[in-house]
Order: C-alpha cells, then sequence, then structure tokens
C-alpha cells in the first residue's frame, strides 16, 4: 500500500513458522465457521504495573514474541535511534510516564530483553501504522466506529493481536485491542462513554522528531489514546484532551460518543489540533471516513482507500447501518487489503458488542 511496504522482506518468517509448530495462531483451533477473533485477556490495573501483564504472556511463546521484536526493530528503526535510546535509557527510565515505563519494564524482564529494546519496539510500531477509521450514525442517532488497522508486519502481528479488558476494582474500565508487548492501544472503549482509534498522519522525518519530542516529555500516540480510556469521563472530555495533548507525531484520532451527533475526526500536529471535523448529520454527512490523509485534500491515487468506502458507506444506506455492514464496508478492497491485520467495529452504548476480527489469516 505504501512505498515503504514490505516488499523486499526475506525468508525469515518462513523459517519462524517451521520451527514454531505449536503456535497455530489465536482463533484457528477453533471451528472454520467461527470469526477469526483474537484471543481476550483481563489485564488488572490493580496489580502492579510491572505484573499485570506477566500472566498474558505466559499463553505466549517467548521466542516467537523476542524474534518479532528483534524483526520488528531490525526494520523499522534507524541505528542512530537504537544508539541514543540506550544511551539514555537510565533517563528515560526517570522520564516517561506511570504505567507505561513501569509495564514495559515487566514485560522485558519476562522476556529477558534489554530495557532499550522494549521502549523502542513500543516506540515503533507508532511509526507505521496505515489504517481507515468510520464514525457514523444510523438514522435512529445511534454511534458506531470501526478501523482497519493495516501494518507491514502482519505475520507477526496476527498471532499477537489480543483484546484486552483493563480491570479497576475487579470491574471492566475499559478496553482496547493491541499487540502482546505494546502497552499502548491504537483501538479503544470507554463502556458506555466513547470509543477511539487512531490513524496515522504521516509527515516524514518520523524519528527526528519523534524522539525530539519524546524527551520532552510529549505522549505516544497511542499511550494518550489508553490515558483518554481510562480517565476522561464523557466524549467531551476525550475529545478535549485528545486534541491539546502535546504528542511525539502526528496522527487522527476518530472518536465516537453515545448520543447523536457525537462523532468526530480529530486531526493532530504534536502541539494540538489542527482540524475537528464532526458528524453533521442534518446535514446529510452521517459518516466521516479518514484513512491517512487530511480530509480537507484530495487522497493520492496510488492510495485511495477513501473513496471506496464512501462508496460503500452510501450503498449500505443510514437506515441500514449497524456493526454488521460496517464492517462489511471495512471488508471491501482496497479499504480491507494484504496489510490488514485486525478489524474492529464498536459502539460506546453497546459495549458488549465491542468485536475484533483477526483478518488475512489465509
Ligand atoms: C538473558 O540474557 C542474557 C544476555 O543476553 C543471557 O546471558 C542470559 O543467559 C539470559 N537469561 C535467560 C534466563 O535466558
Ligand atoms: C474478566 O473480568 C470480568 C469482570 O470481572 C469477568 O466477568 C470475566 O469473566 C473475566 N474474563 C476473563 C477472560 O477472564
Ligand atoms: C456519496 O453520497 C453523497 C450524497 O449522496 C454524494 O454527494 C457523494 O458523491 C457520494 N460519494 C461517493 C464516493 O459515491
Ligand atoms: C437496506 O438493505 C436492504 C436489503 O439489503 C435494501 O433493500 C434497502 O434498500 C436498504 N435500505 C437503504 C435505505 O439503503
Ligand atoms: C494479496 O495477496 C494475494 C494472495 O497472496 C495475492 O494473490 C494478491 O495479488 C495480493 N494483492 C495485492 C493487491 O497485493
Amino acid at each position: 500500500m505504501r512505498a515503504a511496504g514490505p516488499a523486499s522482506r526475506p525468508a525469515l518468517p518462513l523459517l519462524l513458522l517451521l520451527l514454531l509448530p505449536s503456535l497455530a495462531g489465536p482463533g484457528m483451533s477453533t471451528a472454520a465457521a467461527a470469526p477469526p477473533a483474537p484471543r481476550l485477556f483481563n489485564v488488572s490495573l490493580d496489580a502492579a504495573p510491572e505484573l499485570r501483564w506477566v500472566p498474558v504472556l505466559q499463553h505466549f511463546d517467548l521466542d516467537f514474541l523476542r524474534a518479532a521484536i528483534a524483526h520488528i526493530l531490525g526494520y523499522n528503526v534507524p541505528k542512530w535511534v537504537h544508539v541514543v535510546i540506550r544511551t539514555a535509557v537510565g533517563e528515560l527510565e526517570r522520564l516517561l510516564p506511570q504505567p507505561f515505563i513501569d509495564e514495559i519494564r515487566g514485560m522485558c524482564d519476562v522476556l529477558n530483553l534489554s530495557l532499550a529494546d522494549c521502549v523502542l519496539v513500543n516506540l515503533a510500531y507508532e511509526s507505521t501504522a496505515f489504517c481507515t477509521s468510520i464514525v457514523a450514525q444510523d438514522s435512529r442517532g445511534h454511534i458506531y466506529h470501526g478501523r482497519n488497522l493495516d501494518y507491514p508486519f502482519g505475520y507477526f502481528l496476527r498471532k499477537l493481536t489480543v483484546d484486552v479488558q483493563f480491570l479497576k476494582n475487579g470491574q471492566i474500565a475499559f478496553t482496547g485491542t493491541t499487540f502482546v508487548g505494546y502497552v499502548g492501544l491504537w483501538t479503544g472503549q470507554s463502556p458506555h462513554k466513547f470509543t477511539i482509534s487512531g490513524d496515522e498522519r504521516d509527515k516524514g522525518w518520523w524519528w527526528e522528531n519523534a524522539i525530539a519530542a519524546f524527551f520532552q516529555r510529549h505522549s505516544p500516540i497511542s499511550w494518550l489514546i489508553r490515558t483518554t480510556l481510562s480517565e476522561s469521563e464523557n466524549f467531551d472530555e476525550a475529545v478535549y484532551k485528545l486534541s491539546k495533548t502535546p504528542l511525539i507525531a502526528d496522527v487522527y484520532y476518530i472518536v465516537g460518543g453515545t448520543s447523536p451527533q457525537e462523532g468526530v475526526v480529530i486531526t493532530r500536529s504534536r502541539g494540538g489540533s489542527v482540524d475537528i471535523w464532526p458528524l453533521d448529520p442534518s446535514s446529510g454527512a452521517w459518516f466521516r471516513v479518514e484513512t491517512n490523509y487530511d480530509h480537507w485534500k484530495p487522497v493520492p491515487e496510488k492510495d485511495d482507500r477513501r473513496t471506496p468506502a464512501i462508496k460503500a458507506l452510501n450503498a449500505t444506506g443510514q437506515a441500514n447501518l449497524s456493526l454488521e455492514t460496517l464492517f462489511q464496508v471495512l471488508s471491501v478492497f482496497p479499504v480491507y487489503n494484504n496489510y490488514t491485520v485486525y478489524t474492529t467495529v464498536m459502539s460506546a452504548a453497546n459495549p458488549d458488542k465491542y468485536m475484533t476480527t483477526v483478518r488475512n489469516l489465509g
């Protein structure tokens, strides 16, 4: 889909597949008719950050996870960034916000990897997530939100995709979809409040700018999604926090609420919002589609996932909108493509319907 695509990927993944016959992958052991849902885990925020992911890790082959991390770091992270992070890791430990740094440290200890590598892989995912997100309102005023996450390392990530219910006091505080080892969220839901997805906004010079901002304590994109899910009380507060908090890179945040008109695409620069694009159903704008380009500019012809998504939504019609039809829209080529790792559809008013499907399982 993109210039930096994985066309030149070596044969390593095949080798790993042969070495790891036990990894049939999430969902693949169930009946063929069942949708390929990722594994679902509870992670308790009442447990110490260092310990709370350990029960999740126990369900995964640690050699596979180490291989995935090595592969992604090798591809994605320039050498100078490794040097900078390794040199500064002591400082970063003091600088980085909780609970993220302690969660990373805890997983890193289990994996027996250096803290620098674990921090880096958590940043590496931030730089290459190509996606489609849709927020929409049906004729009765219900809000639906869906997303495709497209990513070049699908071979690994399909097996590491998990839905996580984060518990506070034994209750589900929020839900998200992520990759094991990655403490941020690109997709999530605060039940009966709001849903959030993030789509990359590529501005070039990613590592240079991101590392500089990281040392100024700007938030990684996916950490802010998780913090907002954890802390914001309602849709308006979430939109405010996602608009104002300094970030390490540009992004599009797509937010859905529970009441009519609660749907918005926030175009972010590192410092703040550049544009706020809400639903406007009374003027016929009952959906907003965001891929990886500013909505007020034309999309590049070589990567137009926007027009096919709009066509499919038009064909569906507002009256027929549901999580099922939204999933179908997110299954139309090239909205759905060979890099699509997972699709999530969700509606904060109906939190039990949160559904992630791992795609391209072959
Ligand atoms: C952890 O990694 C170190 C250095 O890479 C190695 O020497 C050690 O044997 C490893 N420990 C375990 C338990 O695998
Ligand atoms: C997760 O926690 C919830 C709330 O306590 C509980 O109802 C559910 O059974 C747990 N699910 C798993 C997969 O452990
Ligand atoms: C979708 O429908 C709207 C309203 O009828 C129309 O203006 C727009 O051109 C349609 N877009 C596509 C891509 O079909
Ligand atoms: C909803 O779907 C039905 C069956 O697929 C179709 O006949 C109908 O025209 C659709 N309604 C709208 C408003 O598009
Ligand atoms: C997607 O993958 C399939 C199966 O490997 C291949 O036949 C097809 O050409 C690919 N499509 C694109 C657009 O790359």
